[in-house]
């Protein structure tokens, strides 16, 4: 399992980090098998698992039910989860409980929280010192969804652009070991990654990032309705997994499932014996 001062490294070095979400234990067998350098139990599963309309409805029992299904299914893996909807903003208290919740019941080796308020700035302090890696996220912070008005790309205009850079700045220097810049124009993802010393993690931030992330719904069509311009597809799956479930389905109609191969065959003796 690499770990906080690997990633470290590999920005130093060049070498880019990898990242993909899992939500569950077979998808988190398979990143880990595909050797990503993070997994993160992103609370996009509110959507993409759940159903939900927005990463809102997420709830901490949400987070950890994930988590320890991905940690279980990735063991030599570094896990980050997503601290959900207003579970660290209560206070810092409730927040400290709501952290050491996620990590001593999930057993992951991160949290990441959104945004760069004074709070929540206080709060990755916190964590850091009571051992608990963090990850800042800024850009698009799709929990905030409703103060910022849709899901659409951040930092266009010189006020928020620089506010980027400022929240980068003070994440690094509030103790997170990395940061996710999500839908950020690629020159000012390309100036905050040399300007801070901590790998920044892009998703629909270009390619200037110290490393990338995606959704594994999005880049596997696996059951989404709707595909960011970002997202690079590399598998059909939802669309292989219909066809799959559509032959079933008519194998079953026809007869032709199951056949003799499918199926447990007796004794001839004992079913003379049992009159069969
Ligand atoms: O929840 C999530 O999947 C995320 C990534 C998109 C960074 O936060
Ligand atoms: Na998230």
């Amino acid at each position: 399992m690499k770990n906080t001062i690997q990633f470290q490294k590999m920005k130093k070095n060049g070498e880019k980090i990898s990242m993909v979400t899992a939500y569950d234990y077979p998808a988190a067998k398979l990143a880990e098998a595909a050797e990503v350098d993070m997994i993160l139990v992103g609370d996009s599963l509110g959507m993409v698992v759940l159903g939900y309309n927005s990463t809102i409805e997420v709830t901490i029992e949400d987070m950890i039910h994930h988590g320890k299904a991905v940690t279980r299914g990735a063991p030599n893996t570094f896990i980050v989860v997503d601290m959900p909807f207003m579970s660290y903003h209560l206070s810092l208290e409730k927040a400290m409980e709501n952290a050491q919740k996620i990590m001593q019941q999930t057993n992951a080796q991160a949290l990441k929280v959104e945004g760069a308020s004074e709070d929540t700035l206080t709060l990755i302090r916190k964590l850091t010192e009571a051992g608990v890696p963090v990850v800042g996220h800024i850009g698009l912070t799709p929990q905030s969804v409703n103060v910022l008005g849709g899901y659409r790309i951040q930092g266009k205009d010189k006020e928020t652009a620089k506010q980027l850079i400022i929240d980068a700045e003070k994440l690094e220097s509030s103790g997170a070991f990395s940061v996710v810049l999500e839908c950020v124009p690629d020159r000012l993802t390309k100036h905050i990654s040399k300007h801070v010393s901590i790998p920044t993690i892009g998703i629909g931030a270009g390619k200037d990032c110290d490393g990338q992330v995606l959704v594994y719904h999005d880049i596997l069509q696996y059951g989404v309705d709707f595909k960011p311009s970002f997202v690079k597809v590399y598998h059909e799956a939802g669309s292989d997994i219909k066809d799959a479930i559509t032959q079933y389905h008519q194998d079953v109609k026809s007869g032709e499932f199951p056949d003799d191969k499918h199926t447990f065959d007796m004794d001839e003796q004992l079913a003379n014996d049992l009159n069969l």
